[in-house]
């Protein structure tokens, strides 16, 4: 047995399930990084802090890339702050989290970044970074901010096309982010729904007296999604521009996501834990203004599909989450337009998809590769998604044995979407940067200290985009 020097902490005897595989192995930290997988028991460890995982799957702490953190929409804001998301988000297994910058009145996209750096740094018990955001218009000086967050370490912009008069843009400007991004070597991301087509579907309820949160599946109709989606990434092989669709909710959607790579455009999605596991007959259920989203639940079919995409067309899950109480989503619920739209999940997304492993639906490494390695690669953070020498030491440790139902979270809301239903495995231990967050389930840590994520540009593009 060889003896380790200056070890900090050693995570003892798991089973440890990375994207290529997975191996019996002890994980030495060092530090914020991970100094080694070895054999179990090869090393002696003393004077380090001992995490028992016999029995235990061992994960790289999860990445969520699409979060809504402390932010307003219209005239609500949600409850969470970023010391209460991010530690929820660690109970959930989540160690980086990717948030956006949504500039407030008056202020510019790279403004709002830097806002939002200052916000979170201090709070954050996780890591955290950023993508900007080019809401409204986009002219000249917010086009040129494109780069501004990029050299400020954010190398990704979100764009609406839906929303109109809070955040869409027209699809002249929506070009003209991606040509600006395309320059930048950033990824556009972008919310596609044909805002016109929500509206006639809208009006058309409404006239027949069913805007109700019960109809909302019928008020941003799959079509709406379709067609945006094929002008975006139309729009994104004109402009050479690296395009992402977040949260997709249609097989037809990820096929074209293909179809365009095929072209060789540089073209990749999302989906979310509640597109992949519940379906638009929650509408139907009590409380159906907690399902509200955009876009919304689909027919059982679309689900089915979507799984058939993941790792392929789609490249990530992440949760969307969206932070709103019970009472503010019942407070318009009989106008689905006004429902604040969004449903919280950053705790739930890791559990429910390690579950979904654990009953055979996909493999673990998969869990590993859609939720933390994939989207670290394309989002630019080489350090994590993986338990290798050398990345952060971001962990989870799993009891795969353990069942319980979705019940009490810690998120900033009194509901979840998932409530009461059965999960197999239990996030036990979370480690992020060499720190232990969480250990037998319960909180541990006493001062927040997750860092900015700096994270790096696309590869140049080599042909066709
Ligand atoms: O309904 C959703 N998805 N709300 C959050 C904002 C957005 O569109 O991503
Ligand atoms: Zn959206
Ligand atoms: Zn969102």
């Amino acid at each position: 047995m060889t003896r380790a020097a200056e070890l900090d902490l050693v995570v003892r005897g798991g089973r440890v399930v990375l994207e290529s595989g997975t191996i019996d192995a002890d994980v030495l930290i060092r530090g914020r990084r991970v100094a080694g997988l070895v054999r179990r028991g090869a090393v002696e460890v003393s004077g380090a802090r001992v995490i028992d995982a016999h029995g235990r799957l061992v994960l790289p702490g999860g990445v969520d890339v699409h979060t809504h953190i402390g932010v307003a929409f219209g005239e609500f804001r949600t409850r969470d702050d970023f010391a209460s998301a991010s530690r929820a988000a660690a109970l959930g297994g989540t160690t980086t989290l990717l948030e956006f910058a949504f500039p407030e009145a008056g202020e510019t996209p790279a403004q709002a970044v830097r806002r939002r750096i200052d916000e979170a740094v201090g709070s954050s018990w996780t890591d955290i970074g950023f993508h900007a955001a080019v809401l409204g218009e986009a002219g000249p000086a917010a086009l040129a901010e494109v780069e501004a967050a990029a050299r400020l370490g954010c190398p990704s912009v979100k764009v609406f096309t839906a929303y109109r008069g809070l955040m869409m843009l027209e699809l002249g400007d929506v070009l003209a982010v991606m040509r600006a991004a395309a320059r930048s070597r950033s990824l556009v991301m972008v919310h596609a729904e044909t805002e016109s087509l929500v509206e006639r579907a809208t009006a058309e309820l409404n006239a027949q007296g069913r805007g109700s949160s019960r109809d909302h599946a019928l008020a941003r109709p799959p079509g709406a999604e379709l067609d945006a989606a094929r002008s975006v990434l139309e729009l994104a092989t004109q402009a050479r521009a690296a395009v992402y669709l977040v949260h997709v909710t249609l097989p037809e959607v990820a096929s074209e996501i293909g179809a365009a790579r095929a072209r060789g455009a540089r073209a990749y999605g999302e989906t979310c834990p509640h597109y992949l596991l519940l379906d638009s007959s929650v509408y139907s259920r009590p409380c159906p203004e907690r399902y509200v989203c955009s876009p919304p639940l689909r027919a059982p079919g679309s689900a089915r599909g979507l799984w058939r995409s993941l790792g392929g067309e789609l490249t990530g899950v992440h949760s969307d989450h969206c932070c709103w109480g019970g009472d503010q989503k019942a407070a318009n619920a009989d106008d689905s337009s006004r429902v604040p739209p969004g449903l919280p999940g950053i705790e739930t997304r890791m559990p429910l998809m390690i579950s979904e492993a654990l009953a055979g639906r996909l493999a673990l490494t998969e869990v590993v590769r859609l939720c933390a390695a994939a989207p670290a690669r394309l989002f630019g953070m080489p350090a994590k998604g993986s338990l290798l020498p050398g990345m952060d030491a971001d962990l989870v440790v799993v009891d795969p044995d353990a069942r319980a139902a979705i019940g009490k979270l810690h998120m900033a809301t009194d509901y979840s979407p998932f409530e009461g239903m059965e999960v197999r495995g239990r996030v036990d231990t979370v480690v992020a940067g060499g720190r232990v967050l969480v250990q037998g389930g319960l909180w541990q840590a006493e001062s927040p200290a997750g860092r900015f994520v700096r994270r790096r540009r696309l590869a140049a593009a080599t042909s066709g985009t």
